[in-house]
């Protein structure tokens, strides 16, 4: 059966997120080089070296986007700056344009109803600052911190919403322990380091912003479902190590002031001197409202094998999957909101800021039926009623992605986007799926 606003209570926002990187298309208007442009050029980084450089060329076509947008009904835009855009070298020197370019933005979203929801860091970090460490360097706090006040002072007041970070998760243990990501790295220490310095980053953001007046701070983590492979204690043991590297760590640290033990057991002897004076200072802070990105759950075994920590394997469940190849787990949702709720956050207004799937959409005569995405949207829109029901203070949902996009190390391969976009001709076309939500969200 079909939803409509109704099913949701009367205030609840639908909107769909982007990523600056990933669709607006770097070499446009003085943006100096981020890591994902040079991490593209490395040795089978990206598949067939694919990057941003034109992605969907959005810097030029922003307002036909948005268009879109607003022709789907919807009430809100989820986007990100982009920092190298605004500080070609990290720090200091502001290419004007694009700032500029912030602003015109902004703009359009509000001429057309939206809701600005603004990502302050979804990954395009300057290769100036990773050329100095990146993510590994103590001063990477201040770096971002100034880059948080720039932007701020800019459209800071017009943000319904202002998130530091994107998937700290990702930023640090994806790109500088399992190397997928830019910087590539697979080195425990530069892991420890990055998913600490990740979180004081976001901590120096969000009281700088604070003290110019913003209430409406949050942070955007992802969440992957860890399920061990067997009923074996040690595979149940490997599920809880993962369960505290990926799902506990950033939000344990923000709400309680403490890392979980099961992760500190092997990051600790790599952790930079005081850590625990910057839970204090820093990391431990209010926030206004919590992001949960949420897409699917991992098998996790012990890898008695495998010599280094965190000995331990993931594979993907029996269950359908999509192109990615994640599989399809709406349960997970409702297990982190509830637990969310339950363990960390108690009240604090929750948004799904991103949820979507890839699938290998193609046209048939200008039109693209993607039913396995629209059956993918109900079942999760099903799990946010399920938690709403239970008292959970959700208070929207944001699809991933409006465009088919740069799909980082996948290059343009996996088709995101509820709406397809043909790389060669830049040509927009409104999937299924955005009809669905269209006619969903009509008032
Ligand atoms: C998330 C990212 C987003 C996109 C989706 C598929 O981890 O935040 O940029 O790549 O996954």
């Amino acid at each position: 059966m079909a939803f409509t606003r109704k099913d949701f209570p009367e205030d609840f926002i639908f909107g769909a997120a982007t990523a600056a990187y990933q669709i607006e298309g770097s070499q446009f208007g003085g943006a100096g080089r981020s890591h994902w442009d040079t991490f593209a050029k490395g040795p089978h980084n990206v598949i067939r070296a694919e990057d941003g450089a034109t992605a969907c060329d959005h810097y030029n076509r922003f307002e036909e986007d948005l268009d879109i947008m607003k022709a789907g009904n919807f009430d809100a835009y989820r986007f990100s700056t982009s920092w190298s855009r605004v500080l070609p070298e990290g720090k200091g020197q502001i290419n004007q344009t694009g700032l500029d370019f912030y602003d015109r933005l902004t703009d359009s979203i509000l001429e057309r109803g939206l809701k600005p929801f603004l990502t302050l860091y979804h990954w395009d970090l300057p290769a100036a600052l990773a050329d100095l460490g990146g993510w590994k360097n103590p001063d990477i706090h201040n770096w971002f911190g100034d880059f948080a006040e720039i932007i701020d002072q800019k459209i800071g007041d017009r943000m319904a919403s202002i998130a530091t970070i994107n998937e700290p998760w990702c930023v640090s243990y994806l790109s500088h322990m399992l190397g997928h990501h830019a910087p590539g790295l697979r080195d425990i220490r530069a892991a420890a380091r990055s998913m600490h310095h990740a979180l004081k980053a976001h901590g120096e953001a969000i009281t700088r912003l604070r003290s110019r007046g913003r209430d409406n701070l949050g942070i955007v983590l992802n969440f992957e479902y860890a399920h061990p492979k067997s009923n074996s204690k040690d595979d149940i043991k490997a599920a809880a190590i993962q369960d505290a590297l990926y799902n506990r760590w950033f939000i344990e640290a923000m709400s309680k002031g403490c890392y979980p033990q099961e992760a500190l057991a092997g990051l600790e002897p790599h952790l930079p001197e005081h850590w625990q004076d910057d839970l204090k200072t820093h990391i431990h802070q209010p926030l206004d409202w919590l992001g949960v990105n949420y897409y699917t759950r991992s098998l996790v075994a012990h890898a008695s094998n495998d010599p280094c920590w965190p000995h331990l394997s993931t594979s993907n469940g029996p269950l359908p999957q999509t192109q990615m190849g994640w599989e399809i787990y709406p349960e997970g949702l409702e297990y982190f909101l509830s637990t969310l709720k339950e363990n960390y956050i108690g009240e604090l207004p929750i948004y799904v800021t991103e949820n979507g799937m890839a699938w290998d959409d193609t046209l048939k005569n200008g039109h693209c039926d993607d039913a396995l995405r629209k059956e993918f949207i109900h079942k999760h829109l099903e799990a946010q009623k399920e938690s709403l029901r239970k008292g959970v203070n959700l208070k929207g949902f944001f699809y991933w992605s409006l465009l088919d996009n740069f799909e980082w190390a996948f290059g343009y391969e996996k088709r995101f986007g509820m709406v397809h976009v043909d790389f060669e001709t830049q040509k927009r076309t409104p999937k299924d799926s955005f009809y669905m939500l269209q006619n969903m969200l009509e008032r």
